[in-house]
């Protein structure tokens, strides 16, 4: 059955840039995302650059990749920076304790990282240890890596091999305060935060964005805790936000409990919606932190940074729990296109935003075979590549009109979700049918400019659960498509059952 929505876009009214920052990655020492994911070593029969494997890095590249997460996660506050660096044979190993308690041996390390954003052409966002480490730590990682000097940690860099600083925009001040990084208390961790960021200095040109531990998922009282402890939001505008800029936010999406998250491939139609639906709750979660952001910040000096976000599934089965080892279907492109939508809205505050994790593990771009190394681009990765016009462009209001909607959770799921953009004269619609039976027809009520050329690109797959392979890569792929006409007051787009739809335009 096909019913009719309407979508109003005023095209000549921008509102906040969407940063392509949203757009980021997350790379943990977790399971397979580093060691046989970014990092094969330089001996590895794989193509390598310098030990990194070069297939990952291109299609990284390819989705114009803006920024990488690092070292962790709940590892970050176990890991000590200088283990990383210096001979590889010679760098002491460690536990990593929270997954898999597999030993370390540290072989990627500081300059490797740096190496890898440098081969992506992806901003470092380094997070720092404050759940385990010290102050000096810290404040000595950040001086070894942007110090343009002969200071001892410039010094040390340069015995190491790299005579350059590097630049480092973006630095974690601790990760999950409240659980792995410490189980510390808001009011503990918001001193904690206001020191260890004194220490993380800008050095040279190096102008750092400090991201402090924010809350998880509807944790607001977190939030309102933190905001508290910044001097000055509500004076003058242009002043500077300190002593750090930014707050997190982590929030996962399941179907069930911790203790059985769901299947990420073997799924009724009702766990699809509720999957949607707790996708969809962003939308609130954003809203509800803005407002109490909002309240400390009426002129938006601090941002909010989704630093992990995504599906969290059981592990595939028969792989090692402590990897979180997933596959990705249909279901987690929505997923992602659901969570993007709402970054769109919410760009006023919403700088940064990075998916959990970039390689096999949870909700991955690129999953690669442990045996034959056979590299697989997951539906996810798709609506990253569909959606990369977005980047730096102004976001638009889409209204919305007549879309039905479905219960799920407690919560009513509306099963049209869409957002747009517009950047130099182009126009990106993006439009999801999570309906998973019936197709759907949109009218773009599209304002303010004529358009002069058009073109459409649908992901979908005949099953909810389709999922790409080794032996299947191309099952979800984007696709031109032809669903699309003039309309009255703008287009008509057709939106097949289960499907995401970009409409790219080009405006008068
Ligand atoms: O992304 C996996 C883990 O989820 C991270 O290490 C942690 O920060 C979060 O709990």
């Amino acid at each position: 059955s096909t019913s009719h929505v309407t979508a109003v876009i005023d095209l000549d009214l921008p509102g906040a840039t969407i940063s392509r920052h949203l757009y980021g990655h997350f790379a943990e020492h977790l399971g397979r995302c580093i060691y046989g994911g970014f990092w094969v070593g330089e001996g590895s029969p794989l193509p390598n650059v310098r030990g990194i494997r070069a297939d990952v890095v291109d299609a990284l590249k390819t989705i114009r990749i803006p920024n990488l997460r690092w070292p962790g996660g709940c590892f970050a506050d176990d890991y000590h920076w200088r283990d990383g660096i210096g001979p590889r044979h010679q760098r002491p190993r460690m536990v990593n304790s929270h997954w898999g308690d597999v030993v370390e041996d540290n072989s990627f390390g500081t300059h490797e990282f740096m190496d890898l954003c440098e081969l992506l052409g992806a901003d470092p966002y380094v997070s720092g240890n404050v759940g385990s480490g010290t102050v000096r730590e810290m404040s000595e990682w950040i001086e070894y890596l942007t110090r343009d000097d002969d200071s001892p940690m410039a010094a040390l860099r340069r015995n190491n091999g790299r005579e350059e600083p590097w630049r480092v925009p973006f630095w974690g001040i601790g990760n999950e305060a409240w659980g792995c990084g410490g189980n510390l208390r808001a009011e503990q961790f918001a001193s904690l935060a206001r020191q260890y960021s004194t220490y993380v200095r800008d050095h040279g040109e190096n102008r750092v964005y400090r991201i402090a531990v924010g809350a998880n998922s509807d944790d607001y009282a977190w939030t309102e805790l933190l905001m508290k402890s910044f001097d000055c939001l509500a004076k003058e505008p242009d002043q500077p936000a300190g002593p750090f800029q930014a707050l997190s936010l982590h929030h996962y999406t399941m179907t069930g409990p911790w203790s059985d998250k769901g299947s990420a491939i073997e799924f009724s139609a009702d766990e699809w919606y509720l999957a949607l639906a707790r996708a969809a709750y962003m939308e609130e979660l954003l809203t509800r932190h803005t407002t109490v952001m909002d309240r400390y910040d009426p002129y938006k000096k601090v941002g909010l940074v989704v630093d992990e976000w995504g599906t969290w599934w059981n592990v595939e089965p028969g792989t090692n729990p402590g990897f979180l080892y997933q596959q990705n279907t249909l279901r987690d492109a929505l997923v992602a296109s659901t969570h993007f939508d709402a970054f769109h809205r919410h760009a006023d505050r919403v700088v940064m935003a990075n998916i959990a994790q970039a390689v096999n593990v949870l909700q991955a771009m690129v999953l690669t075979d442990p045996d034959t190394g056979a590299l697989v681009l997951t539906p996810t990765y798709h609506v990253f590549e569909m959606n990369s016009a977005h980047h730096d462009a102004s976001a638009l209001t889409v209204h919305l009109r007549d879309v039905p909607s479905i219960e799920s959770g407690g919560r009513e799921l509306p099963l049209v979700s869409a957002s747009a953009s517009v950047k130099d004269n182009a126009a990106l619609v993006s439009l999801a049918n999570l309906d998973a039976e019936s197709s759907r027809t949109v009218a773009l009520d599209l304002r303010g400019h004529d358009i002069v050329a058009r073109h459409a690109r649908v992901l979908t797959a005949p099953c909810l659960n389709a999922h790409n392979t080794p032996a299947a890569p191309n099952a979800v792929a984007p696709a031109d498509h032809h669903g699309i006409r003039p309309h009255s007051r703008g287009l008509e787009v057709d939106l097949p059952a289960h499907s995401y739809v970009t409409v790219s335009l080009e405006l008068a």
